[in-house]
């Protein structure tokens, strides 16, 4: 079979990485880059860290509004597509890549499927939720993470195609994560004993582009007092850059970090803070303790076992839920056994 990959965002190579290594030993694949990330950090190092193949084809289109944006991917995906019609286009998680992937398809008659299908917020202020929403609406194929995606789905009467696999970032997760503790030198080069910091990062737009709420959040962590590791997505220096705002005391600030590291930084993290989707998934299959900066999740189930806590931007909320030091008394398994990818590549050989 020959199969077009689209990506473009940073979670989105950390997915492809575990599902291309096993599509590639029986299919042949193209793998797209939009171009949407394209800082060192935030794609290239990933594709030479991770072992990823190359892409076959780098759009470049880079950052804009998203009508501009995920035009501009939709017209170049859909050349990329006419000039060699694959079997399948296979597009990841929710970001302006995988929609334009998406649509570029579904206007060729190319079947799609969509891995991570079925998560939703019901935020629709959310971009990602538009385009979960239209991608999982033009999917042949839909690969859901957990029961629950695949109940949002039938609930709005997808039901053909849907599978439940488990979560393709568990997989990576597990397999760089024995990487990660040969490889990282991250810890020893901060001076950072196990459990000594909180881990943070932030970069939903709710969060970076309305400049009081980001302060109110920063405000928080000062009250925290413990040090927290921050590594620091563009679209956050950026906010933080336009807003002057300046970090407190007791935060490190890093340049966004490489995926072995990150790994380890999570790992021995007492806590960590996020808005991040990836992130609060990693921290419950280490699990850590997380605080979401947000107000709702689509990882509901970390949640409901009392290992993550949504707190939006209260910061008493915040100060509250960081005092936290008991773990709950049971960690179910929501996200499968690190064998998604192989069970994605089987199905779709079917
Ligand atoms: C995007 C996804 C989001 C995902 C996140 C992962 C959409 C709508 N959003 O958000 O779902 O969680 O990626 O990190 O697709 N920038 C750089 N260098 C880069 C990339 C971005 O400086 O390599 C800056 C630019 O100022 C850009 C801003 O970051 O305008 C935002 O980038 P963009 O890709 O539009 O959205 P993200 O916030 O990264
Ligand atoms: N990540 C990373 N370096 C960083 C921050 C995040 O490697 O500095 C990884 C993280 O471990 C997770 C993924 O990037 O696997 C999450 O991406 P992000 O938070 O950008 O997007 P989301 O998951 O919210 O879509």
């Amino acid at each position: 079979m020959n199969i077009v990959s689209v990506v473009g965002a940073r979670p989105q190579f950390i997915k492809a990485a575990s599902v291309s290594r096993i599509l590639r030993q029986s299919h042949t694949e193209r793998l797209v880059h939009t171009g949407q990330h394209y800082d060192y950090g935030m794609s290239a190092r990933f594709f030479e860290e991770l072992d990823i193949p190359q892409p076959d084809v780098n759009l470049g289109i880079g950052s804009g509004p998203h009508g501009w944006q995920t035009g501009q991917m939709l017209a170049a995906i859909e050349r990329v597509l006419m000039e060699q019609p694959p079997d399948w286009m296979l597009v990841y998680g929710d970001t302006n890549s995988t929609l334009a992937g998406a649509l570029a398809a579904a206007k060729l008659h190319i079947p799609i499927a969509h891995v991570e299908a079925g998560l939703r917020s019901f935020n629709r202020e959310m971009p990602e939720e538009i385009n979960r929403v239209l991608t999982d609406h033009l999917c042949v194929r839909l690969f859901c993470p957990t029961p629950e995606a695949e109940r949002n789905l039938h609930n709005e009467g997808v039901i053909d195609g849907v599978s439940v696999v488990g979560d393709v970032m568990v997989d990576s997760a597990l397999y760089y994560g024995a990487q990660s503790e040969r490889c990282s030198h991250l810890l020893t080069d901060l001076h950072l004993a196990p459990k000594s910091y909180l881990l943070a990062t932030l970069h939903r737009p709710r969060n970076t582009d309305d400049a009081a709420r980001l302060q109110t959040i920063l405000d928080a962590f000062a009250r925290l007092r413990e040090p927290i590791i921050f590594p620091v997505h563009p679209r956050t220096a950026a906010a933080l850059d336009r807003a002057g705002l300046a970090l407190p005391d007791n935060v490190v600030r890093l340049e966004p970090v490489g995926y072995l590291d990150m790994l380890a930084l999570e790992k021995n993290a007492r806590l960590i803070l996020t808005d991040s989707g990836g992130i609060q998934k990693e921290a419950y299959v280490f699990s850590v303790p997380c605080i979401t900066l947000r107000e709702e999740t689509e990882w509901v189930e970390t949640v409901a076992a009392g290992w993550n806590t949504l707190v939006g931007a209260d910061p008493q909320a915040i100060v509250e839920a960081a005092r936290y030091t008991a773990p709950p008394p049971t960690h179910p398994n929501f996200y499968g056994d690190g064998r998604a990818a192989e069970k994605i590549v089987q199905e779709l050989s079917l």
